[in-house]
């Protein structure tokens, strides 16, 4: 009887901090600290129209400096705009997407491939838990 009760509490905890985590980030990364925004001006119209989009729709549940200060590759970009988009609630429709992963893609490679020490590596699942372990 009390391990059924001690069960039925524990499902409960864990389904509210699931809830948590998929709402929105509750974690601060040190690519959050970076700077929020990207001299555009020399990117073509449709790429400047591309970082309106992403500005707009990547910053819905954590900062914007979060992905302009991440470097990963362009096949890691595509996996990564594609695991966002499948959020709950993210607000991001197929359309939406490939016009943000076509603005990652050439802002890879055009600023931080060229730069790659100014920007930060994605954290796995694994040490953003640890962070979010530290924060709280
Ligand atoms: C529905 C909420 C939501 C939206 C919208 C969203 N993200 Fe995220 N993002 C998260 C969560 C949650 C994490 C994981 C970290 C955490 O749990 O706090 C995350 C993490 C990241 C990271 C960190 C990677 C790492 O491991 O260091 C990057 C980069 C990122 N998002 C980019 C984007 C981009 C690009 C978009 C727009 C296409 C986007 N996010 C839109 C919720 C969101």
């Amino acid at each position: 009887m009390y391990k059924a009760i001690r069960n039925l509490a524990l499902a409960g905890y864990c389904s509210i901090s699931m809830l948590a985590i998929t709402q929105s980030s509750n974690v601060t990364l040190p690519q959050d600290k970076g700077p929020d925004k990207i001299n555009v001006s020399t990117y073509s119209p449709d790429l400047q129209k591309g970082y309106k989009v992403f500005t707009e729709k990547c910053s819905k549940c954590h900062t914007i400096a979060r992905p302009i200060n991440t470097t990963m590759t362009r096949v890691e970009w595509e996996r990564y705009v594609k695991r966002m988009m499948h959020k709950p609630n993210s607000g991001i429709n197929d359309s939406q997407g490939k016009t943000i992963f076509e603005f990652l893609a050439y802002d890879q490679e055009n600023r931080k491939d060229k730069n790659p020490s100014a920007f930060f590596k994605s954290l796995s699942d694994e040490e953003i838990e640890k962070l979010k372990a530290q924060q709280h």
